[in-house]
């Protein structure tokens, strides 16, 4: 199973030969639209968290381009239809699916969900994906939320991929906080750095991290690292 950063809450898992992306934002991030081209990001399928810009700017391009099948929330399902994208799977907070790469089951997330263009985009959700090479919890946006304690009842996480940015989520404290809530010591840190207002000192992130025990990684954008 592997993972690649494409800029700010956009990745990829790969595994099994199918490509996982969630939330694409890459053209209008200015740290990633220069390094990372959409038109060669691959996309068997598309998990989308919720409907800010800064989740699905590059959402429809690629779900085109790709005929991935994009699941999300209801409302965002629906969005994406009347946008010529009729490949979709609707799903809400509490539900599982088993897709072919794994099962999926969607959890709260503590966050709004406005589309770009004011729709109404439900409600913002993470994401268990359970997969035969380990499981990996990412949370989407969200605020530090007991509701957390209940995925360490659902999976033995592998890998946990937590908004550490402040302002919009978690702050680097709260996500130590998470990660323990949800008993994971293998963090991958998204949404941060991109605007001026999630900016982070990634030294002193890492440093808070290490002091619970717990290995946070950052990596670069379009570099892929071995989830093991
Ligand atoms: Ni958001
Ligand atoms: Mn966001």
């Amino acid at each position: 199973m592997q993972f690649t950063y494409y800029g700010h809450s956009t990745f990829a898992i790969s595994i099994g030969g199918m490509n996982i992306l969630f939330d694409p934002f890459v053209t209008y991030n200015e740290l990633a639209k220069n390094i990372v081209d959409i038109n060669t990001i691959k996309a068997d399928i598309i998990f989308v968290s919720h409907g800010h810009e800064d989740h699905v700017a590059d959402l429809v391009p690629i779900a085109k381009r790709t005929g991935a099948l994009v699941v999300s929330n209801w409302e965002i399902c629906g969005w994406l239809n009347t946008k010529g994208i009729p490949n979709t799977h609707p799903m809400n907070i509490g539900g599982s699916w088993k897709f072919d790469f794994g099962t999926v089951k969607c959890v709260s997330a503590v966050h709004s969900s406005g589309l770009p263009d004011a729709s109404y985009g439900g409600t913002a959700m993470g994401f268990i994906v359970k997969t035969a090479e380990g499981d990996v919890y990412y949370s989407g946006d969200t605020a530090l939320t007991l509701d957390m304690q209940l995925i360490p009842t659902w999976s033995k996480l592998k890998y946990a991929i937590l908004p550490i940015g402040d302002n919009f989520t978690m702050d680097i404290n709260d996500a130590v906080a998470a990660a323990k809530m949800v008993q994971c010591s293998k963090i991958i840190g998204v949404h941060y750095d991109t605007f001026g207002y999630i900016k982070i000192d990634k030294e002193a992130a890492v440093q808070s991290f290490k002091e619970s025990d717990i290995t946070l990684l950052l990596p670069a954008i379009n570099e892929t690292i071995e989830l093991s």
